[in-house]
């Protein structure tokens, strides 16, 4: 097979076959295939698509590249949710304990936060003493023991797309649906979890913009899903604003574990709720309702569990910033805007993220929010707290949050609702 010929293919709007699908990617993993080549056949298909066919061929291929986990063992159904990312979206933390509490495992492996969404796996590192590299025995025995684990994936697991997702945030060809969605799936399916939900974020602080892309990128997940024996279905739901009002590793840690204690901000509890319900639906599991499990403590145990067993101290005490800022608001009137890309932005410069792969994040540092769009404010209170260890980047923080909100008359701001659409 001839790399150039499969990249002229593509470039020439051609659907690639089965046989060059499967080829190229396994090249491309055993290094016979060069980055260049690869990023131009990436560039081709961000331009010009793929079908249905290719796309579900595409993450096969990418899924044989590494192993393939297994629960059959576990007696009980296994359950997993991924979030395409957002501002805020500590979801994760509340969410796995409490399906753990109401009788479903949940076996999550995930990721580090890349630009301004930030990652699981540096919200719990911010646990003292917390591990998220283990073996896949040592996930086992936590799930066993714990009932959820949330980890770093293995080199194992779909070795193509790690190589492949390196090359594409480094050539501009992140944004492609096919290949964002082939990514995700090809991940999930290899992990081996017997359900799924998607959490597709739309607004200004996510992947995706706008209702009608996001609705495409989540069609063709819950597809790939659906054709590779995994329940999946895919909620729509809002980033033009942050989630909760903490943005930031140790905060949203902080802020999870007040959801857990049946206490926190209405949006987090709410989407952590209605998620929670649907794993338990798409896994078969009836029985606590979630928002039971909330407010008698098992979710909490669940957590506490989860933590211990991955070397956390749930009570430790959580790093923080060594500076913070207040900033005011600078009229009276309702918030009618907070932007999720400008509040993200802001907590990345402030050091709750990383530029490159290998950068150290602060767990300290990031924004608290004291008000949300539709609450009445007035002039001079405060309207957000920044936190950083290095005082020299407030400026650069307060930069990204120029233009980020609006005080104003309206009483009724034009917001996404929480959860816009699910997907089938
Ligand atoms: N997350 C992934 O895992 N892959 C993508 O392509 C985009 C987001």
């Amino acid at each position: 097979m001839d790399v150039i010929e499969v990249i002229v293919t593509k470039r020439g709007k051609g659907a690639l076959s089965t046989e060059q699908i499967d080829w190229v990617i396994d090249a491309y993993t055993r290094g016979e295939v060069a980055d260049e080549q690869m990023s131009a056949l990436a560039m081709a298909i961000l331009l010009n698509g793929m079908d249905r066919r290719e796309i579900a061929d595409w993450t096969q291929a990418m899924i044989r590249t590494g192993e393939r986990m297994d629960w059959s063992m576990l007696d009980r159904p296994t359950a997993d949710k991924h979030s395409t990312g957002g501002v805020g979206d500590k979801i994760t933390l509340p969410l796995a304990p409490l399906v753990a509490a109401c009788g479903a495992y949940v076996p999550q492996l995930s990721g580090r936060g890349l630009g301004h969404t930030g990652g699981t796996l540096d919200k719990l590192e911010s646990i003292p003493g917390w591990r998220a590299s283990l073996s896949n025995d040592e996930m086992l025995s936590v799930l066993r023991g714990a009932g959820a684990v949330v980890c770093a994936a293995g080199s194992g697991l779909a070795p193509a797309d790690k190589k492949l997702y390196a090359l594409r945030d480094v050539t501009g060809t992140v944004e492609s649906i096919p290949l964002i969605a082939s990514s995700i799936m090809s991940k999930k399916i290899a992990e081996g979890t017997g359900s799924l939900v998607l959490d597709v974020k739309v607004g200004s602080g996510a992947f995706m913009k706008d209702v009608a892309h996001a609705r495409e990128l989540a069609t063709t997940m819950v597809a790939l899903g659906t054709d590779a024996g995994v329940r999946t279905v895919a909620l729509l739901t809002a980033m033009d604003r942050p989630l909760g009002l903490a943005v930031g590793n140790a905060l949203e840690v902080a802020e999870s574990v007040e959801v857990l204690a049946g206490g926190g901000p209405a949006d987090v509890v709410e989407l952590t709720v209605r998620l929670a319900r649907e794993m338990l639906d798409a896994a078969g599991v009836s029985g606590k309702d979630p928002a039971e499990a909330l407010k008698d403590g098992s979710a909490m145990d669940a957590w506490r569990r989860m933590i211990s067993a991955q070397g956390g101290d749930p009570d430790g005490v959580l790093p923080r910033a060594a500076e913070t800022m207040t900033v005011s608001c600078p009229a009276s009137g309702v918030l009618t805007r907070l932007d999720a890309y400008g509040v993200g932005l802001a907590a990345w410069r402030l050091g709750a993220g990383r530029a490159r792969k290998e950068d150290p994040v602060s767990f300290g540092a990031g924004v608290t929010l004291h008000a949300k769009p539709g609450d009445l404010v007035r002039e001079g209170q405060p309207l957000m707290t920044l936190h950083t260890d290095e005082t020299a980047r407030f400026d650069r923080a307060l930069a990204a949050l120029d233009g980020a909100y609006e005080v104003g008359p309206a009483s009724d701001p034009a917001l996404l609702p929480l959860v816009i659409e699910r997907v089938t």
